[in-house]
């Protein structure tokens, strides 16, 4: 079997010239996170929050410069930004739609929230519909099981969700 590898350490050409991890966040990491923790190391996790936060995503050159300012090789930082769900590495639609599908929210009808976005959208988990206006994934528990089904819109939590009217408040959101 022939084992499919992926060069993690291919030369790419900044996108932009401004940095994506200007003097503001760089300043917020060590002011807040630094004394935190033993190592700098450590905040990689929120320095991605931060950045996803701003951006939406996470982009090349935003790896690149978050391994030079936490000293890490760009390796560890692509693993670390891979291994997780929730940090896209492609920017997302204006609006991006996180449906929850671990277990409270399966039994209660993720599958039909889902299927009704297929039907009106287009889209797959993973996928953006062609104008950029709508991303839908998948995500683990939103630790609001009690709201089940439910699904994070952009960063605003929407529970107990009816499949034909959450599709509406999209319509509108993405509008
Ligand atoms: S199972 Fe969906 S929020 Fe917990």
């Amino acid at each position: 079997m022939a084992w499919i590898v992926e060069d993690r350490l291919k030369p790419y050409s900044p996108t932009r010239s401004e940095p994506y991890l200007s003097p503001a966040i760089r300043r917020q990491v060590e002011e807040k996170y630094f004394p935190r923790y033993p190592n700098k190391r450590a905040a990689l996790l929120p320095l991605f929050h931060i950045i996803m936060h701003e951006y939406g995503y996470i982009a090349p050159q935003a790896i690149d410069e978050a391994a030079e300012f936490l000293g890490l090789a760009r390796a560890q930082v692509q693993d670390a930004v891979s291994f997780y769900e929730e940090f896209r590495l492609q920017p997302g639609g204006t609006c991006v739609i996180n449906v929850c599908r671990s277990i409270s929210c399966e039994l209660l009808g993720y599958h039909a929230v889902l299927e009704k976005i297929r039907q009106t959208f287009g889209i797959d988990p993973g996928e953006t519909t062609a104008d950029h206006k709508i991303t839908v994934l998948e995500v683990e528990c939103l630790g609001a099981c009690e709201q089940a089904p439910c699904a994070l819109v952009n960063e605003e939590l929407h529970g107990c969700l009816q499949p034909e009217e959450f599709v509406r408040r999209l319509q509108e959101l993405s509008r």
